[in-house]
């Protein structure tokens, strides 16, 4: 972005793929950590006197408007940020999105509404992706690829567009390649990698990875209990990904072969009722030994006994990933864990990186300081995928 900025920007119209999609409760938004790590590339661009588009998928619509994932809030609370007015198009390449854009003065910035609206964003169909990214092309001169959370989405204004218009990656892409980059290469060891999250499916790849990589694996959350019941232990009604089992069991032998400690909970926080996290009326559970979750109950947690062997686990090291909460924080009872792994975090001497949404937000929910932690990645599947080592489309296309 620095050489399109020492080339000028004066009165071009630069197209910024952002990621914002945040999580929302109806139109509030309850974390706007994404909008915040992109804002730097559109301020720059801004004040360099360009005209930025800023453009973005949220939720998974399916391909038509749908006003519950519309981009309005996120508009707005971008120009909030930026202490300007922000325009907003009530379409992507649509009557709406082209005045908006043609009324922009320089230096001023638009959003257009969610590129998810319309099929041809995530079309599979190369031929339908490519003219979908023609409409997008003839809104803007200039390209700036930021939005690292969909950088590995094979999408139209991931990986079409850029061909189409001359390109560069903005501030975020850079530093989030920076930082993963430094956890591929020379990782500075005990490398501690934490993972959490609900499915062990999800997982499978860069777990395969890292067995080649990592000198610790502490695992958490929903997948934790494929694992338990791959060690030969009941789980009772917990989540279960049975078809996994046999690769789970695969990765328990090849950790011991290569001297990686896959660590697993010793005790958990069960119930027989998922929590309810709209009214957070206070959980029902017990606390058990990881080998005897009750028949009727479900792993909601890690308990006190995991909590402090994975921070003792974290407390030695040099480096430290951690993608996916290892417990139902969205509910206070069932936070304990999460929030232990993020103070582990903070008070270990080690790099530390917060990777997937999920994980992120919940560091910012929990009241964490997000400066305490060497890096919160503002991508969950585009941090995993680079770390299994895959090609993401949305680099390549920005030769990154
Ligand atoms: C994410 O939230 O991980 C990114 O915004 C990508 O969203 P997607 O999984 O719906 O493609």
């Amino acid at each position: 972005i620095d050489e399109l900025l020492a080339e000028g920007v004066v009165g071009k119209r630069v197209f910024v793929r952002a990621d914002l999609n945040v999580p929302l409760a109806g139109t509030e938004i309850t974390d706007d950590g994404r909008i915040r790590a992109v804002q730097p590339t559109i301020a720059k661009l801004a004040e360099a006197g360009a005209r930025v588009i800023v453009a973005s998928h949220l939720g998974r619509p399916k391909g038509a408007p749908d006003p519950a994932f519309s981009l309005a809030p996120a508009a707005k609370r971008l120009g909030e940020l930026l202490g300007s007015d922000v325009a907003f198009a009530t379409d992507t390449v649509g009557s709406s999105a082209k005045e908006t854009v043609a009324a922009l003065a320089d230096g001023q910035v638009a959003v257009i509404e969610n590129l998810r609206f319309n099929a041809g964003e995530t079309s599979k169909d190369d031929a339908e992706r490519g003219a979908f990214a023609d409409q997008l092309a003839e809104l803007a001169d200039l390209y700036v690829g930021d939005g690292f959370g969909a950088v590995h989405r094979k999408h139209a204004s991931v990986f079409d567009l850029p061909a189409r218009l001359p390109h560069a990656a903005g501030y975020l892409i850079a530093t989030e390649v920076g930082v993963l980059k430094k956890l591929t290469a020379e990782v500075k060891r005990p490398y501690v990698v934490v993972l959490g999250g609900a499915k062990v499916s999800d997982k499978l790849a860069v777990i395969d990875q890292l067995l080649g990589k990592a000198d610790r694996i502490l695992i958490g959350g929903g997948m934790a209990y494929t694992f338990l019941y791959a060690k030969g232990y009941e789980v009772g009604i917990s989540l279960l990904q049975k078809d996994q089992v046999d690769v789970v069991k695969e990765y328990m032998a090849r950790a011991e072969k290569n001297g990686v400690e896959l660590v697993l909970p010793v005790d958990i926080l069960a119930s027989s009722e998922f929590p309810d996290l709209k009214g957070k009326t206070p959980a029902d559970f017990i606390t058990v030994d990881a080998d005897k979750i009750p028949a009727d109950k479900e792993g909601l947690d890690i308990g006190p006994k995991t909590r402090e062997l994975y921070a003792s686990k974290i407390a030695d090291a040099e480096t430290v990933f951690w993608n996916g909460p290892v417990g139902v924080f969205e509910h206070p009872d069932y936070a304990g864990g999460t929030s232990a792994i993020a103070q582990a975090l903070v008070d270990s001497n080690a790099f530390t990186v917060v990777g997937g949404g999920d994980s992120a937000a919940a560091v910012r929910t929990l009241g964490f300081d997000e400066n305490a932690f060497g890096h919160i990645s503002t991508g969950g599947g585009a941090s995993l995928e680079y770390l299994e080592g895959k090609t993401l489309p949305g680099l390549a296309a920005l030769e990154v």
